[in-house]
């Protein structure tokens, strides 16, 4: 896949794995990235699939309806990619965190719901659920940070609170941080993220145990 790789400076701080929103690309989020965990290797992907020009990472049939059939493959196709990236740029497959943004947080979402231990930890802003009716393997010890606007059109504030529940299930310790916003990203938002990241995988954190 199309991707920019980028070493870390702390040795032990998760890898960022970047995922972009519709129409993004592998750069938009960089400083993403570097607000959260400047510290971090960062492995920023570009989806593979194109809708009228736009990447994204699977098909949709419509506005927030997803090709389901393609959703799978192009989980499994990012699953796979990152046991490639990991052995070409040799980091620890397992200390892996992906920060995603809409289309980029809802593949995020769908590798936690179909690969145990994919993820050490992901960050969604603006997520959906990404399919409905599987059993999810188990989350136990996964921080998940939502981030969601209380008037986003496209992930209601129903579909968080249903995502968030499917996960806490699962056993992942779920935080779900809202805006007064609609879907786009706010500099809050990505801070209330990167204080999330600093208390559970910051210099230090191990020791302090999980909140
Ligand atoms: C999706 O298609 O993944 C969601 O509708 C979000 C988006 O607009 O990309």
């Amino acid at each position: 896949m199309k991707h920019v790789y980028r070493p870390g400076k702390r040795e032990g701080a998760p890898v960022l794995l970047l995922l972009h929103g519709t129409g993004g690309t592998e750069h938009d989020l960089l400083p993403v990235a570097g607000a959260i965990s400047p510290d971090s290797a960062v492995l920023s992907v570009r989806g593979n699939v194109l809708e009228n020009g736009m990447p994204r990472f699977f098909r949709r049939l419509a506005e927030g309806v997803f090709d389901i059939e393609d959703l799978v493959f192009r989980t499994a196709e990012l699953h796979s990619f990152l046991d490639e990236a990991a052995a070409q740029y040799g980091f620890e497959r397992g200390n892996v965190v992906a920060v995603g943004y809409s289309n980029g947080a809802n593949i995020a979402g769908s590798m936690l719901f179909h690969y145990e231990g994919t993820l050490k930890g992901a960050i969604l802003h603006h997520p959906m659920v990404p399919l409905r009716g599987v059993r999810l393997p188990g989350l136990s010890g996964v921080p998940v940070f939502i981030g969601a606007g209380e008037n986003d059109p496209i992930c209601r504030p129903e579909e968080t609170d249903e995502l968030g529940g499917l996960l806490s299930e699962a056993g992942a310790e779920v935080s779900v941080h809202w805006e007064r916003a609609g879907h786009r990203l706010t500099g809050t938002e990505v801070a209330a993220a990167a204080s999330w990241f600093a208390e559970r995988f910051g210099e230090g954190a191990e020791g302090r145990g999980r909140a």
